[in-house]
């Protein structure tokens, strides 16, 4: 009989927990338990698990008693108060938090790219950044056959990653401008709906934002190299689902482009759409409630044979979020 686990989710009532609830389901993980926590004004709320309803709990220092997989997405001061007692009784915590992600300790996995840095942990596992996940997934084969030097990436980021205030926002927004109501901003610091902001958190001193530090940081420790120069530039779209990825690559071998195609579609978690003649390349709107990340619109650099463009669009609540941590648990009991 296949072992089953005493599963919590913290946060289950937000955006990326309720994707956590979802993938647990879609991908038969075997739960025995489901426990499902939330902040004190969610109590007693009823969520849908296959068949079952179970009634939320307030997260408290107490609530992991007896549980197995705690997976955490409800904010960073969250996960860094209350995974320690998740540990602390038997857990091992899978966080899609920022909190713990550059500890040296802590293991900050995509399974396709690093399944082995799993078992290295010390009771928490870490979630890259989903902006960061998806990129990985497109630049691994790259790195394995032909050596990459530099990234340069552009994002073109969904509301969804902010939780679900910021999609309440984007609806909220658009609706006021088309009837030509005003709207002052709650979440964003400018006007998301019909515009662009180039800030996704908050800036550093060296000019770039915090999530821009995370791609640039986090590559580098999920692919085990400190010399791959990135330089990412993120910026919030008034899309509800799917981040989208502008990547230039500048690799040690020339590039064929014939060849990283095949290289992509042997790739696990990648699928290739790549058919200019058709119009056909990933988009958003084609991104939501797919497990696989999509990469296209490939092409060699005009100048160069070692560099080349391409575009990568994930479902940033699944792939960039729920979907890798479920994935994480999964490799953590089959070993
Ligand atoms: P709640 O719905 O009770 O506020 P999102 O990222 O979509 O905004 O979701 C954040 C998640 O984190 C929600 O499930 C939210 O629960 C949860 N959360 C926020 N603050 C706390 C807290 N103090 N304790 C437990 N869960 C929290």
């Amino acid at each position: 009989m296949t072992k089953k686990y005493n599963v919590a989710v913290v946060g289950a009532t937000g955006a990326v927990g309720q994707k956590m609830i979802e993938t647990l389901q879609r991908r038969n993980f075997p739960v025995n338990k489901l426990k499902l926590l939330a902040s004190a004004k969610s109590a007693g709320k009823m969520l849908n698990y296959k068949d079952e309803l179970i009634v939320v709990e307030e997260l408290t220092e107490a609530s992991f008693e007896g549980i197995n997989i705690a997976l955490f997405s409800a904010g960073g001061s969250i996960s860094e108060k209350y995974a320690p007692y998740a540990v602390d009784s038997g857990a091992v915590v899978i966080d899609n938090t920022s909190h713990f992600r550059m500890k040296e300790d802590v293991p900050l996995v995509v399974p396709e790219v690093n399944p082995e840095d799993i078992f290295t942990h010390q009771g928490i596992i870490a979630n890259p950044n989903c902006s960061t996940i998806q990129m990985v997934l497109s630049l691994k084969p790259i790195a394995d056959h032909l050596g990459l030097k530099k990234v340069v990436v552009s994002t073109y980021q969904a509301v969804s990653g902010t939780g679900k205030k910021a999609i309440e926002e984007l609806k909220e927004q658009s609706s006021a401008f088309l009837n030509k109501e005003k709207y002052t901003p709650k979440v964003y610091p400018h006007t998301i709906s019909f515009n662009l902001i180039p800030q996704i958190d908050v800036f550093e001193e060296n000019g770039f934002t915090k999530e821009e530090m995370k791609m640039i940081n986090e590559t580098k420790k999920i692919m085990h190299d400190a010399k791959i120069q990135v330089n990412a530039t993120c910026v919030r779209v008034p899309v509800f689902v799917g981040h989208s990825e502008s990547v230039y690559v500048e690799t040690e071998k020339p590039i064929n482009v014939e060849e990283l195609r095949g290289l992509w579609e042997k790739f696990e978690g990648l699928k290739l759409i790549d058919d200019p003649k058709e119009q056909l390349y990933p988009m958003p709107r084609n991104s939501e409630g797919v497990f696989d990340t999509m990469v296209g619109r490939l092409r060699k650099d005009v100048n160069s044979d070692h560099a080349a463009s391409f575009w990568v669009v994930a479902d940033n609540l699944l792939k960039g979020a729920a979907l890798n941590a479920v994935q994480i648990a999964e490799k953590l009991i089959s070993n």
